[in-house]
């Protein structure tokens, strides 16, 4: 794997959250891992003032809260290479100061290679894109040489959401391209960062023992959950702006669900991995307006404990729809799946904070044991499945039938199970680390390219469209807090003859 190069990160929006919770913590472990290029420098940029020190200061109690070993020592050989610029980047003019400052910053450190970090709100980055393009720091041919004749790089890492749906996304896109190439434009899903999720690929692309099994003819459905236990804290203004579908489906469990459905690519390689996960996103079929409400549902929480149910949330819209839980079914029309629903569902308030994929095999095509009684024969109704459990826990669990002890023959469940992440247990190192690493070395296998993010809005669609009012009537308070989320969820599965997998205690019916 090449050596991440050495460059300027230009985090535009450095005294926000993101900057502080994740990125931050995420340079920090790498550079306490050894993996961060000695060379690299950051330089943070957003409006309000503040001296070189002071910044440093508040990452490196942001960083000592959020990271697992935080050392004084590390932190004191890498806090003399942050530094912080006031600066408005959403005004062109301000540009020639942020330009000078990086260019004071790129030389002899690091080449003049620059990674610009969009952490600002989504309605920024197209001015912030255009006073980076006004800038000499993007020549028109976009070649930047060394001086000894290397080149060096621009790279632009953008946030999620990217756009709010698939013609603002194209927008996005087409400003992005007017200032950089395809190929230095780093769409970023921290969900793709993050070791388990990748171990998808491993299992199914290691083994030889899934892939036969690992199409329509012998997976019955596919479910997919990200449940989070919390509301929606202190983040009301952006959620109520965005809901569920946009924040989570859109982006995160689209991604994971391209993972689980996709083809083997020809070679692990970053455009024949992207081009996969692009096929299979095109290859969804939406439901269409009519099949719109047996096929999705939307919910928000309402009150519970002492706390107040969403729509009573201070800051959130009076009558607001937002939803904070989404629930769809998604079918393929491509040649593996066709007939094989996808099952998506993701909330807050839920009984728990967990991410999964259950993948539900199909029962033998002929039940052998019927003569021994009914309790028996129905056992093999929906008794294979694997489980991987993506968080909080990494692990794959595979559940199948053996025989039960005792005299008469009957049958019971047995679960293998394995450490999936490979970490015992423990957390991950933060998902943002190995991204940025990524940006560095010019690999965009975990990033969205241009059509993929077009086609995941596309996807989605009927649940933020017009067509979406059918599923936002009686929306508010429509679930309690700690449960799975609408009965209209639990209606979508029954229609089809299953049921959601609540926990990985429960068997969903085939
Ligand atoms: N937070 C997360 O965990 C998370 C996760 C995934 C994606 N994201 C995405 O990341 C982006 C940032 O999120 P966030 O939660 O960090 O937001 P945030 O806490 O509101 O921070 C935004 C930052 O932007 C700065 N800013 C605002 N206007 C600016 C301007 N004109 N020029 C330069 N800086 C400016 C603000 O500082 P000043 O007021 O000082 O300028 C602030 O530091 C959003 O697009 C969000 O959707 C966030």
């Amino acid at each position: 794997m090449p050596v991440p190069d050495p460059c300027v990160v230009v985090i535009l929006g450095a005294s926000g959250d993101l900057t502080s919770r994740k990125l931050l913590p995420a340079l920090y472990e790498q550079h306490a891992a050894g993996t961060l290029p000695a060379a690299t420098r950051v330089l943070g940029v957003s409006r309000r003032p503040k001296p070189d020190e002071a910044w440093r200061d508040e990452l490196r109690e942001a960083v000592r809260g959020h990271v697992r070993d935080f050392d004084d020592a590390r932190w004191a050989t890498l806090a003399p290479r942050i530094s912080y610029l006031a600066g408005d980047a959403a005004r062109p003019e301000e540009w020639t100061r942020i330009a000078a400052r990086i260019e004071e910053l790129a030389p002899g450190a690091a080449c003049g290679n620059v990674l610009f970090f969009l952490a600002v709100a989504p309605e920024l980055y197209e001015p912030i894109i255009a006073g980076i393009g006004a800038t000499s720091l993007v020549p028109r041919d976009r070649r930047v040489t060394c001086g000894d004749d290397r080149r060096a790089w621009r790279r632009i890492v953008v946030e999620k959401p990217f756009g709010v749906d698939a013609p603002s996304a194209r927008r996005l896109n087409q400003r992005l391209a007017s200032v950089f190439d395809e190929a230095d434009i780093y769409r970023i899903d921290h969900y793709l960062g993050k070791e388990s999720v990748q171990g998808l690929l491993a299992l199914r692309f290691a083994n030889g023992i899934f892939e036969p099994l690992w199409s329509e003819r012998f997976v019955d459905h596919v479910q997919i959950t990200a449940a989070e236990s919390l509301g929606v804290e202190d983040r009301v203004a952006f959620y109520d702006q965005t809901g569920a579908v946009r924040d989570m489906i859109q982006s995160h469990l689209l991604q994971v669900l391209a993972f689980v459905a996709m083809e083997p690519p020809s070679v692990f390689a970053a455009d024949r991995i992207r081009a996969e996960r692009r096929n299979i996103l095109e290859s969804i079929e939406p439901p269409d307006a009519a099949d719109l409400p047996r096929a999705a549902a939307l919910g928000q929480y309402g009150p519970g404990g002492d706390r107040p149910g969403y729509a009573e949330t201070p800051g959130v819209a009076p009558g607001s729809t937002t939803e904070t839980f989404a629930a769809m079914r998604i079918r393929f029309d491509n040649w593996r799946w066709a007939g094989t629903p996808f099952y998506l569902r993701t909330g807050k308030r839920l009984a728990a904070k967990r991410t999964e994929v259950l993948v539900q095999f199909k029962p033998p095509p002929t039940n052998l044991f019927r003569r021994l009684g009914r309790e028996v024969a129905g056992r093999m109704v929906g008794a294979d499945r694997l489980l991987i459990e993506i968080a909080p826990a990494s692990e794959v669990r595979l559940r199948f039938l053996g025989r039960a002890p005792g005299s008469t023959f009957s049958l019971r469940e047995l679960e293998m199970d394995a450490d999936f992440g490979g970490r015992g247990g423990g957390a991950e190192p933060e998902a943002y680390g190995p991204l940025l690493l990524d940006a560095m070395r010019g690999d965009q296998s975990l990033f969205k390219d241009r059509e993929e993010v077009e086609a995941a809005w596309s996807a989605v669609e009927p649940l933020i469209g017009p067509a979406s009012e059918v599923l936002r009537r009686g929306i508010r308070d429509n679930y309690p807090p700690g449960g799975w989320g609408p009965a209209a969820s639990e209606a979508i599965l029954a229609r089809d003859g299953r049921r959601w997998s609540s926990g990985p205690s429960s068997s969903p019916s085939v």
